[in-house]
């Protein structure tokens, strides 16, 4: 089964947010996603392109935000995903299938764009270059994206677990030069980087700008 369609399954799609955004934890993890996407759009204009939108799950903080006149707009490949976030769908002006590799949508049609969960998906560089590059051509202003990040506690762990054989799947992070010659790469650059959380994340959030 090719990546992409993994999320095209209905039991993958109707387990996405319980597996991992229910109880104590994963309401936190949810908390500590929004308000650090809120805070790196600070300043921003009002129309937000939440790709790929999944179910929808920073939805309502980002309407919120936008308030009534504020257009969000989501796209996923998967039609499943998006039926999955049932009741979110106000939250949003509108709600598209589609691919991140060919973005329905002219030159600027967004005052920025949110991208988190989807990037380290991506083993080729190629493609989050391309992926990139699709976005920033519909974006005028900042990217909030999430990275896979080395300088992280939870990183280190699991490099030194992997080393004595007990994390067989692990991929080894990025530390912050390597993230930015990536990014430089699709015409963007690192504005600002904020660990999701040194101890319990391997995860940064960055703020991508045109160079
Ligand atoms: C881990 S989920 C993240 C969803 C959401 N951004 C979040 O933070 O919950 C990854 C999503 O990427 C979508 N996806 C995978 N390849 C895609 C593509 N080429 N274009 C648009 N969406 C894609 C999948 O359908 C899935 O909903």
């Amino acid at each position: 089964m090719r990546k992409q369609d993994h999320w095209k399954d209905g039991e993958v799609a109707g387990s996405y947010d319980r597996t991992r955004f229910a109880g104590l934890g994963g309401a936190l993890k949810q908390r500590r996603d929004e308000s650090l996407v809120l805070r790196l759009l600070a300043g921003a204009g009002p129309r937000v392109l939440d790709l790929p939108c999944g179910t929808g799950r920073l939805g309502p903080a980002l309407r919120r935000r936008a308030g009534k006149r504020g257009s969000i707009v989501g796209v996923d490949l998967s039609r499943a995903m998006l039926d999955a976030g049932g009741g979110r769908a106000e939250a949003f002006s509108l709600r598209l299938e589609g691919s991140v590799f060919r973005l329905p949508f002219r030159g600027d049609a967004f005052d920025a764009a949110v991208v988190l969960r989807f990037l380290f998906h991506l083993d080729d560089t190629a493609e989050r270059i391309q992926a990139l590059a699709e976005i920033a051509r519909v974006t005028a202003g900042p990217i909030i994206c999430q990275v896979r990040y080395a300088a992280t506690v939870k990183h280190a762990s699991r490099a030194l677990r992997s080393r004595v054989g007990l994390a067989p799947r692990f991929r080894p992070s990025r530390g912050r030069r390597q993230i930015e010659t990536e990014i430089e790469a699709a015409g963007l650059r690192v504005d600002a980087l904020v660990p999701v959380s040194r101890v319990f994340s391997d995860k940064a959030i960055v703020r991508l700008v045109r160079r």
